[in-house]
């Protein structure tokens, strides 16, 4: 399975912060937002990963991750000219994606629970169709609604509907078959001008192709939308890592820890981050690994 981060956008609601910087590089407490998202692919064992954004950031997310082998993965970059619409990822992603499933994952979307990687198991075995989650939120207009019969059947999804029918809100994270790109070819725009993944969830959806999962309510799924938002993921970050010695998207720790990479690659990282906590960090995490060893 290929992965995608989409990471383009405007970032309007965060200037003037976002004026000259990509919001998915800003720090959500102590490592660029695009590393939880990153980390959520890579917790889901995905190696291959573009990533998407605009020509004025996509060289700084280059010069951030490189060609991914420090990390044990594999990254290509490409351009989103405008923010056209999430569905558009996979026409840029076309070759990439070639015959292959693929997740995607909005680069903005902040995902944190114990156990992800069993939650995202059956998604990442997704070989046709479309498999998506379903989160329990207070302000349902402003997402893709999905609406359940009382046996937990999907009826139906809405993107931003004025009278939600559910309160179950579509998070940033998707998964299909090879057949998406096809299916995104045939979108058109909506009213607002985007190609939106909740009319290719619906196509999914008409065939009996789509799984909406539910997930849990000790998973957090935190919003950066906002200046407040972004304050308060820094805050569950710091409060998190801090309450379970535990760092929360360290990629090189997931990394090291699927032998992905060796010491050296991480002692690499060490010495690159200097003297900062990441730093400090990931030296515990060398040393508890050498000692399960
Ligand atoms: P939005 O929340 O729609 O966009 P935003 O956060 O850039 O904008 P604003 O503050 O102006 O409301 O998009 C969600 C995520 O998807 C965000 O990370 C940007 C990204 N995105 C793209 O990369 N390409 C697109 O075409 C769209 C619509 C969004």
């Amino acid at each position: 399975m290929k992965g995608i981060i989409l990471a383009g956008g405007a970032g309007t609601r965060l200037y003037p912060a976002t004026l000259t910087v990509s919001k998915q590089l800003m720090a959500v407490y102590d490592k660029p937002m695009i590393y939880y998202p990153l980390s959520v692919l890579m917790q889901a064992g995905i190696k291959e990963i573009l990533i998407i954004s605009t020509p004025q950031d996509l060289p700084n997310f280059m010069r951030l991750f490189g060609d991914g082998s420090q990390i044990g993965v594999r990254f290509e970059y490409a351009e989103q000219a405008a923010p056209n619409g999430l569905a558009e990822a996979f026409i840029i992603g076309d070759k990439f994606i070639g015959n292959d499933s693929v997740a995607m994952i909005l680069g903005d979307n902040i995902f944190y629970s114990a156990g992800l990687e069993q939650l995202l198991e059956t998604a990442t075995k997704t070989k046709k169709g479309g498999h998506i989650f379903a989160v329990h939120v207070t302000d349902p207009e402003r997402f893709g609604v999905v609406e359940f019969t009382k046996k937990g059947k999907v009826v139906s999804i809405e993107e931003k509907p004025e009278k939600p029918k559910s309160s179950y809100a579509v998070p940033g994270l998707y998964f299909y078959g090879p057949e998406v790109v096809k299916e995104a070819k045939k979108l058109k725009p909506s009213k607002r001008g985007e190609l939106e993944i909740t009319d290719l969830n619906k196509v999914f959806l008409k065939r009996g192709e789509l799984t909406v999962t539910v997930l849990p309510r000790g998973l957090a799924w935190l919003d950066t939308g906002t200046h407040a938002a972004m304050n308060r993921a820094g805050n569950y970050v710091q409060i998190m890592q801090e309450m379970t010695d535990y760092n929360i998207a360290c990629i090189e720790e997931i990394a090291y820890r699927k032998g992905w990479i060796g010491e050296k690659e991480l002692k690499a990282t060490i010495e690159k981050m200097g003297k900062s906590s990441y730093a400090d960090y990931l030296r515990i995490v060398e040393k508890e690994v050498e000692g399960e060893g």
